[in-house]
């Protein structure tokens, strides 16, 4: 039988330096729910390195869930749990999870549909409480501009690709994501990409009903 592990060389380059900024972002404890984890070697590093947090990946590519979950297997770890079903385009409802302490997700927003971000950011609210963090990773436009000429390169490649995907604009996905999130603290990080780590507002209280 083929061995269904996926070994992704640019996860492998920028794992290092993404723990790092988790180190600061995530909370001490709790249950950390990773959307697109694609191959899952995110989750098991980032499970290794933080034992007191509990990691849940996730694809809704049933191969990628083929590979994490013998990633998972393979390492053995008591903090680190086999793969969900999780669109992040689909309504919270449907999210196979309801509830974290953090949501993590890795260079999907611009290879996905923007439905995909849109949903995230929704999803997302729906899960955290008050105060939690929603970290995304990847290259982001800032001022309506790319942030390299390396950036700009890779987003027409992406657009060829698909038309639907593309390096989105930091301010965009900010005001998606201000429905239920605080402004992001922008992290840069190596290879011109970005942390963007949002925290969720306190829920609105309910408009009392008169009478
Ligand atoms: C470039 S890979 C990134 C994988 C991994 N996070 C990493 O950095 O190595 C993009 C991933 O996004 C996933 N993806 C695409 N559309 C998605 C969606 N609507 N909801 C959740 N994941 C999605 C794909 O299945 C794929 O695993």
């Amino acid at each position: 039988m083929p061995d269904p592990r996926r070994s992704a060389p640019a996860a492998l380059r920028n794992r290092d330096a993404i723990l790092s900024a988790l180190r600061t972002l995530l909370p001490p404890a709790g249950l950390v729910l990773e959307v697109a984890s694609g191959s899952g070697e995110h989750a098991v590093h980032f499970a290794a390195a933080l034992p007191d947090l509990v990691f849940q990946p996730s694809d809704p590519d049933p191969r990628a869930r083929a590979s994490i979950d013998a990633w998972v297997a393979g390492a053995g770890l008591p903090n680190l749990r086999p793969a969900l079903a999780l669109d992040a385009a689909a309504s919270p409802a449907a999210w196979p999870i309801a509830r974290a302490d953090a949501v993590l997700c890795i260079n999907m927003v611009h290879i996905a549909p923007w439905e995909a971000a849109l949903g995230l950011v929704r999803g997302a609210a729906a899960l955290l409480p008050a105060g939690a963090p929603l970290v995304l990773y990847g290259p982001f436009r800032r001022g309506g501009a790319h942030t390299a000429p390396s950036n700009a390169a890779f987003d027409a490649a992406l657009r060829a690709e698909d038309p639907r995907w593309g390096v989105r604009d930091l301010e965009a996905v900010a005001q998606a994501a201000a429905a239920g999130f605080g402004p992001p603290t922008v992290v840069p990080m190596p290879a011109n990409n970005l942390v963007l780590a949002f925290r969720r507002a306190a829920e609105t209280p309910e408009a009392e009903t008169p009478g």
